[in-house]
């Protein structure tokens, strides 16, 4: 099968997000149980709030739709304010019918690590893979927290916050202390093994990034590089995010 990059360039953050939406909402409907990989930060907001809507006026169901999410601060519960799950239910979970015992998010608390990757690894594997998976890109490359540098192969695994990351995060929290220092996350193996792969990015400060990771080499230096090898990645950005891609 061939390389399929399709780029969807959209006036403002709304427009993205009702068209990332839109995709989202056409892969409910052909596949009402389908494996949705979802992200958290700003860039998926609107989106959720999109779907929220159109699951409002009956348009769709999520009653059967399964999640996994990409990645969870190591160390906070799924109460704290600042967690991944706190995030999801807050985002678009509590919103819609989606049945919670079939969202997905690596917890925080496990004690032992390594046996929680696995355990994550296992859920996405007996799920037959991920039909669609949404993403973000930080602004040095990084998808979920696979920050420059990662190996390609890895499935899921902790990783340390990067001194930058923890300290942008820092503003979010009462304490230094209580800034976590850790996170799990999905690998670029998980996320290369999607079937659709759909990433939103908005905003001026975001175009040099997506110009190194789509026209630029494959590297592990530019995590989101990698997604140039998928063969079904759909891009959706607003004008000023792509505007470096001479489209
Ligand atoms: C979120 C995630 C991150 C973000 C990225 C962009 O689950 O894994 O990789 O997608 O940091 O974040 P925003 O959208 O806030 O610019």
């Amino acid at each position: 099968m061939g390389v399929i990059m399709r780029i969807y360039k959209a006036t403002d953050y709304t427009d993205m997000s009702r068209k990332a939406a839109n995709i989202i909402s056409a892969q409910i409907i052909m596949k009402p149980n389908c494996v949705l990989g979802l992200a958290t930060g700003s860039s998926p907001i609107g989106a959720y709030r999109q779907l929220v809507e159109w699951y409002h006026k009956g348009d769709l169901d999520f009653s059967e739709v399964r999640t996994v999410n990409l990645d969870e601060y190591k160390g906070l519960h799924r109460e704290d304010q600042q967690s991944y799950y706190y995030f999801m239910n807050d985002n678009l979970f509590r919103h819609i019918n989606i049945d919670l015992a079939n969202t997905n998010i690596p917890n925080g608390m496990a004690d032992d690590s390594l046996a929680e990757c696995r355990r994550y690894d296992n859920i996405v594997h007996s799920f037959g893979g991920i039909d669609l998976q949404l993403l973000g890109i930080g602004h040095n490359g990084h998808i979920a927290f696979n920050e420059p540098d990662i190996a390609f192969e890895k499935s899921t695994h902790l990783v340390s916050l990067t001194e930058s990351t923890i300290q942008a995060n820092a503003r979010l929290f009462d304490r230094i202390e209580d800034v976590p220092t850790h996170a799990y996350t999905m690998g670029i193996k998980n996320i290369m093994q999607a079937k659709k792969i759909v990433l939103v990015v908005s905003g001026e400060e975001k175009a040099d990034i997506v110009r190194d990771a789509f026209l630029g080499p494959v590297t592990p230096n530019v995590p989101a590089s990698i997604l140039q090898m998928h063969n079904d990645l759909t891009i959706v950005g607003d004008g000023a995010a792509l505007s470096k891609l001479n489209i």
